[in-house]
């Protein structure tokens, strides 16, 4: 049960020209098919996060979803779920975030961390980071703290990598493109 980088990028596809020409997308419905593959991914985040004191794992809608719950249940943790709008019926914090066209936001329940919460959160890529940097933003706003921000792949040319470091949020991606 070693982690296989080659292995792991044998699994993601590459759908070119979507959803707009010029775009390489990095498809990771083809890695969720293949279950020895995941129980790879799967075995090296919670190894990763095991001992280190975490107190919860945050996810990230919605394919971060596939990775957090999996990991909380290996961890025995809880797992808090950061949303589109719209979504969560009680008590939500909100914040709005830019993409490259328009604007996103992002809920999470009041109730859902408390102060020193330690949290580590996971998404299934990180492009321009705004998804994992407003996550970051709500944790900070119920007094908890990002321990590292985990995703299966960096996209570094997008930027959000470098804006997680300036941030001063630790992050970690099984491979990069
Ligand atoms: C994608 C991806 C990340 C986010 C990364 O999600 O799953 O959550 O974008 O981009 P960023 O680093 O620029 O924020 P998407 O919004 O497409 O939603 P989905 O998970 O619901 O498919
Ligand atoms: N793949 C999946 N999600 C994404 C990508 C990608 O290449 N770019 C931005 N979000």
């Amino acid at each position: 049960s070693k982690f296989d980088e080659e292995r792991l990028r044998s699994l993601i596809r590459a759908v070119p020209d979507w959803p707009e020409a010029g775009v390489m997308f990095r498809d990771i419905t083809t890695l969720l098919q293949d279950p020895q593959g995941m129980r790879m991914v799967h075995n090296t985040f919670a190894d990763r996060y095991r001992d280190q004191n975490i107190t919860h794992i945050g996810a990230l809608d919605a394919r971060g979803f596939l990775l957090g719950a999996p990991l909380a249940d290996a961890l025995g943790l809880p797992l808090v779920i950061f949303r589109k709008p719209g979504k969560l019926p009680a008590e939500t914090i909100s914040v709005e975030y830019t993409l490259e066209y328009g604007k996103a936001a992002l809920e999470v329940h009041k109730d859902a961390l408390t102060e020193n919460s330690r949290v580590v959160l996971i998404d299934d890529l990180i492009a321009t980071g705004g998804t994992l940097l407003a996550a970051n933003t709500l944790i900070e706003r119920l007094g908890g703290k990002v321990i590292e921000a985990a995703a299966i792949i960096d996209l570094p040319a997008l930027g959000g990598s470098a804006k997680l470091e300036t941030a001063g949020i630790p992050y970690f991606a099984l491979t990069s493109y």
